[in-house]
């Protein structure tokens, strides 16, 4: 556990040096000038609505997530994930991390970089009453997670986050441990 929160820290200090760059990648996506960016946009992407009641609430909010993961978990795209589903207040509870999406944004972009460094896989994910849980597995070059992120909505936008992980060693006594 020791190691655990000193990697994370490691982490977390080495996202704090590179917040500088950030700003420079958020420049670059939201500036489409490419035809094929221009043509991607004109599919009109479905965006969150955070003041969406429709009696189908629990029906959109399961979409959003699913949609959501395929972008996060699947794709690795955090920018357009976030830009999606997470595009204004972000309340975060993750031990380590600062609040705001900003922050959220860069951690994971750099978590996931150099591209194809970190395998997601074995994703499950379902939402109800508002609230919305991903589990996947989360390889990364010297350790590996199983990952539980947990979210509420706020319409078809999500505004809080809570996650929880564990350390998979590959030695666990349990056959099925995790998944
Ligand atoms: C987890 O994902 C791997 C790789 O896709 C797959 O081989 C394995 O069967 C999955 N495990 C479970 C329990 O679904
Ligand atoms: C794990 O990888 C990180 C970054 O790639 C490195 O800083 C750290 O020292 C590594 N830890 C171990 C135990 O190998």
């Amino acid at each position: 556990m020791r190691f655990l929160t000193s990697f994370l820290t490691l982490l977390l200090l080495s996202v704090s040096a590179l917040a500088l760059n950030f700003n420079v990648v958020r420049q670059d996506a939201e500036v489409a000038t490419t035809d094929a960016e221009l043509a991607s946009a004109s599919l009109k992407p479905k965006v969150c609505n955070p003041n969406y009641r429709g009696s189908d609430l629990g029906q959109k909010q399961y979409e959003a997530l699913a949609d959501y993961a395929d972008l996060f978990i699947k794709k690795q795209d955090v920018l357009t994930a976030f830009n999606r589903y997470i595009p204004g207040a972000y309340k975060q509870h993750n031990p380590y991390a600062e609040q705001g999406r900003d922050f959220a944004i860069q951690y994971l972009i750099n978590g996931f970089t150099p591209r194809g460094s970190v395998q997601t896989t074995n994703l499950t994910f379902f939402a109800g009453q508002g609230y919305g849980m991903t589990h996947f597995k989360m390889k990364m070059p010297n350790i590996t997670f199983a990952v539980i992120d947990y979210f509420k909505f706020q319409g078809t936008c999500i505004v809080e986050h809570w996650d929880v992980l564990q350390q998979i060693t590959g030695t666990e006594p349990n056959p099925i441990a995790f998944f």
